[in-house]
């Protein structure tokens, strides 16, 4: 059984995976340069999965009001795609009958790794479930195909960091590793509300890079090195440095084209409001802003946000 899944009476498995943020390194973590990110576990997806009498393999996802038979879905339907590929990897014949409950808290399509979340769960709970083990290397790697499909050139930061529930310094193509907070440190997450498919604005940066690739090469160095040195300050537990990498780094994503007014706005608002830095996170031009705060100071970086026009904010502690 992998984490996060417990097999319980009547052949009911349950797998949860939390939701994920990326701190420092987007989209120069695509053209190799590391990337920091870190799970976010108040929030998750949640998958059962229990032996039916009913023949098929029925999926009741109540939050996006699926409750359909497999068969009946497109094979492109990203929970359909997840069943089939399992089914198909772990070759088992025939098809079980299954009941497969799907519920998630995390906010779609809004860069907290909502997609890779509820692959993972499903992957650890399908695995349970039929008795086909899968180490979490395994895991990762399944969760990486489905990334593909539905992200065109992910770098695989997200199902990396949803796998292993741990912070993860990130680099595209080499082992993970993982590594340490040296003191716990508050950030506040806002959400803009608007979603902005990561797929588009990454072909947007593989367009400016294509034209000028001496140039963005050199902003994604600079972005890379703001990642080290973030890493080696949260692990020294010298996270007061950390909001004027993160301000160095929106500035980046900006001449990347890939912040937004909205972004621009929230970020200027939780610093105005005594946050130490703050900076888009994940593929931008919509999705989520970070912002780093003293714990004490969170509330009211929170609700500067939502006088912005923040739809949601979550404040979390990284530890
Ligand atoms: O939008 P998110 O949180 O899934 O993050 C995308 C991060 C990028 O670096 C822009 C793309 C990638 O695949 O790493």
């Amino acid at each position: 059984m992998g984490p996060g899944c417990d097999r319980g009476v009547l052949f009911i498995v349950k797998a949860s995976a939390p939701g994920k943020i990326i701190l420092f390194g987007e989209h120069a973590v695509v053209y190799g340069r590391p990337a920091l990110a870190v799970p976010i576990t108040q929030v998750h997806a949640d998958v059962e999965v229990l032996t039916s009498s009913r023949a098929g393999i029925w999926i009741d996802a109540p939050d996006i009001n699926l409750r359909a038979e497999l068969n009946t879905l497109p094979s492109d339907h990203p929970i359909a795609s997840v069943i089939h590929n399992f089914l198909f990897l772990s070759r088992v014949s025939p098809f079980p009958n299954l009941e497969i409950k799907i519920t998630s808290t995390i906010p779609v399509a809004s860069g907290l790794g909502s997609g890779a979340a509820v692959t993972v769960a499903l992957a650890r709970a399908l695995s349970s479930h039929l008795n086909h083990f899968m180490t979490d290397e395994e895991v990762n790697a399944f969760a990486y195909e489905i990334e593909k499909l539905h992200h065109g050139t992910p770098s695989g930061i997200d199902n990396t960091v949803v796998t292993y529930a741990k912070p993860v310094y990130f680099i595209k193509g080499q082992p993970i590793e993982t590594f340490k907070v040296g003191q716990p440190f508050t950030i506040v997450i806002g959400d803009t509300g608007i979603l902005a498919p990561t797929k588009e604005s990454v072909a947007d940066v593989r367009r400016l890079w294509m034209n000028d690739k001496s140039r963005w090469e050199s902003v994604f160095d600079k972005i890379g090195e703001i990642s080290f040195t973030a890493r080696r300050a949260i692990e020294a537990g010298r996270s007061e440095i950390l909001g004027e990498l993160m301000n160095e780094n929106h500035a980046l994503l900006q001449k990347l084209t890939v912040s937004s007014p909205e972004l621009d706005r929230f970020v200027e608002a939780a610093r105005n409001a005594g946050a130490t830095g703050a900076k888009l996170s994940g593929g931008g031009r919509g999705g989520n802003m970070i912002a780093l705060v003293k714990p004490e100071g969170s509330e009211a970086v929170a609700s500067a946000l939502i006088s912005a026009g923040a739809k949601r904010t979550l404040s979390t502690t990284v530890s």
